[in-house]
């Protein structure tokens, strides 16, 4: 495998984030906003996301890991690291790099709503379309894409290429 045509570039997602942002902004004015990223994928997203919107947020990170195949969720989703303090009454918005599945997003939903906050929102810099197996309530939607694996800006191949700052495809290099 070797890293294909670029999908989206960085120009294209500091436009959809600056929108996104200032989306935000307007719908989270007046409001204790408190942004969750899912470790390690959504770490840039986090990053470049809060410093479009100007608002005095706060911060927090969760862990998880999936169990199964290293390209494909199991929707069994474990723990490694929860918030580290509590959302009763605060208006939480769950910060993700992609959905796929959808299913650890429905896991993270889950496991958060029980913790009684305000609201709860998504907002998911990728959607791949057409292949949820459970229904995905995404408030805020980057970019809506074909369902093929994708690397960069967070995203991983075995850990890999987080660090590219644009979306790309794998590619077979073939035989
Ligand atoms: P889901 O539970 O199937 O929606 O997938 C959730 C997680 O799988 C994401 O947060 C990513 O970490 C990972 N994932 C899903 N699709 C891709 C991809 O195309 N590239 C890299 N990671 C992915």
């Amino acid at each position: 495998m070797k890293i294909g045509r670029v999908l989206i570039s960085t120009e294209d997602i500091d436009r959809r984030l600056a929108e996104m942002g200032a989306e935000i902004t307007e719908d989270y004015r007046g409001k204790d906003l408190l942004l969750v990223a899912v470790l390690k994928g959504a770490f840039m997203v986090m990053a470049d996301l809060s410093r479009q919107i100007d608002l005095p947020l706060d911060i927090d990170f969760m862990a998880v890991s999936s169990y199964g195949a290293a390209t494909q969720t199991s929707g069994v989703v474990r723990i490694l690291k929860d918030l580290d303090a509590e959302i009763a009454g605060r208006h939480v918005l769950i910060v993700e790099d992609i959905v796929d599945s959808g299913l650890t997003l429905e896991y993270l939903r889950k496991n958060l709503e029980v913790r009684e906050p305000a609201s709860l929102e998504v907002a998911a810099l990728l959607v791949k379309t057409g292949i949820q197996q459970v229904p995905v309530a995404c408030r805020y939607v980057g970019f809506e894409i074909p369902p093929d694996f994708v690397i960069g800006y967070g995203l991983d191949l075995v850990g890999k290429y987080r660090n590219l700052p644009y979306v790309a495809v794998m590619e077979d290099e073939g035989f």
